[in-house]
């Protein structure tokens, strides 16, 4: 297995650039089976999860190939004739549920496995079920797997109202909507800028939808989609935590650069909280300019849907506290228990107490080297930048997560000047193999 080897105390010195968003392109590989044809998808991320999408893709007939060199993606949709989305590879990654809008969208027909949990607790799809339902589906359960339907003249269309905003439901109910017989509306759609590049790429391939970027969407069903070429917008949530590497790792009053960036789909409250720490922030068109205060100021924040402070970025703005002058608290609103990061950071000498879906981060932390466990995506990551800034060398175990959603991150780190170094390991090695 693979792990990072992270030295700290290293400034982060340069620039970085930011790969393409894997939310967005997730969804955008899901509508290329909306149109029969060859779609290219340009600026994809070369991710496991990318990889592990396109196995989904293969499963149901499309033929699907990847130029990791110019992170380019060409999705042949022309013969899409298996309309299921199997377990082995739904339990990988839960955006495989996006199968169920699209196969319904392409083929009027799914059976997409339920995804079930995942490490921080239940994450539920009633509403993309009640969706569809809502829409003219007939949805039924069959040993695990979601069994869809429409009538035989197509999808209907039809109303519904999303009760938590859902981006997930959001996304798989445009899906299906697009090529229904009739006119559909998704009322408190999310409005986060995944769903709305989603959107507007469904729009170019030539789907009636109105109120992008809005809580009202409404769609005209069409016949058919057209395939397109369409480029994919740079990931926020990269972008987040590369500014909160350059708050925490950056020399004071040295600029980071962060190339290929879309500040603005970072959202108000993030760019906000951040200028609140006292670290520099130049925001550019495509890039953003990161520079290090002398002393990071606490600030307390609230995940809350788009544009409020994503919650991706909760557990990178842990270790950011950590570094401040002074406590604060952050209280995850979208999933209050998605703090699997504390106890991991707590191996590293961090205080840090969690009550109900909030964290208090005692700040002025010397935090120290030590072995820590990835347990899901944004949790390696703040490991990861824990160990920029703690004493002597810290090892991030299982990076299998971290892989999911960081494009070689420890290159472009490398690059910037850091110590992070990939290394092999054995995990169920013990002390007296290690030494063999
Ligand atoms: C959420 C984030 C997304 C992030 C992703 C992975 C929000 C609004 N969404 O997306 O930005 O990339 O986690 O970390 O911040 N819900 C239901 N029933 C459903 C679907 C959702 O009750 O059928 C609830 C969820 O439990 C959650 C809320 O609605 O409390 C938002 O859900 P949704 O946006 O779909 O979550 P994710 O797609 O997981």
């Amino acid at each position: 297995m693979d792990k990072l080897v992270v030295r700290g105390g290293v400034p982060l010195q340069g620039s970085l650039t930011v790969s393409g968003s894997k939310n967005t392109a997730l969804p955008l590989m899901a509508a290329a089976l909306l149109a029969e044809g060859t779609t290219t998808l340009q600026n994809i991320p070369n991710l496991k999860d990318i990889a592990t999408f396109s196995n989904v893709l293969r499963v149901s007939g499309a033929v699907v190939n990847a130029q990791p060199s110019t992170h380019t993606l060409s999705i042949d949709s022309s013969r899409i004739e298996y309309p299921e989305a199997p377990y082995e590879l739904v339990k990988k990654m839960r955006a495989s549920f996006y199968m169920l809008g699209a196969l319904i969208g392409r083929c009027g027909q799914a059976r997409v496995s339920l995804p079930g949990g995942c490490a921080w607790g239940p994450r539920p799809v009633d509403l993309h079920l009640k969706g569809m339902e809502a829409f003219g589906a007939s949805i039924d359960l069959d040993e695990g797997y979601v069994v869809a339907q429409t009538p035989s003249a197509g999808l209907p269309g039809g109303i519904y109202r999303l009760e938590p905003s859902s981006v997930g439901a959001t996304i798989n109910l445009a899906l299906a909507a697009t090529t229904a017989r009739g006119g559909s509306r998704i009322e408190n759609a999310a409005i986060e800028p995944d769903v709305v590049v989603f959107c507007e790429a469904l729009q170019a391939m030539g789907a009636k939808i109105e109120g992008i970027g809005t809580r009202t969407l409404e769609f005209e069903g069409v016949e058919a989609l057209q395939p397109i070429s369409f480029r994919n917008c740079p990931d926020r949530i990269e972008l987040g935590t590369f500014m909160i590497a350059a708050a925490i790792a950056g020399e004071p009053g040295q600029p980071v650069r962060l190339n290929n960036a879309e500040p603005a789909h970072l959202g108000q409250a993030f760019i906000d909280a951040f200028q609140q720490t006292g670290t520099g922030l130049t925001v550019g068109t495509d890039y953003v300019q990161v520079t290090a205060p002398e002393t990071l100021r606490p600030v307390s924040i609230e995940t809350e849907i788009y544009p409020g402070f994503p919650t991706d970025l909760q557990a990178q703005w842990t270790v950011l506290l950590s570094q401040a002058n002074g406590p604060a608290t952050i209280t995850d609103t979208i999933y209050g228990d998605r703090f699997a990061h504390i106890p991991e950071l707590g191996r590293m000498g961090m205080f840090a107490k969690v009550s109900g879906n909030q964290v208090t981060v005692e700040g002025n932390q010397q935090l120290q080297g030590a072995n820590v466990m990835s347990t899901d995506l944004r949790a390696s990551v703040s490991l990861v930048l824990a160990g920029l800034v703690a004493k002597g060398e810290t090892h991030v175990l299982r990076i299998y997560h971290l892989d999911r959603g960081y494009e070689r991150l420890e290159d472009k780190l490398s690059n910037a000047g850091l110590y992070v170094r990939r290394e092999q390991y054995d995990e169920f090695a013990t002390p007296e193999t290690e030494m063999a």
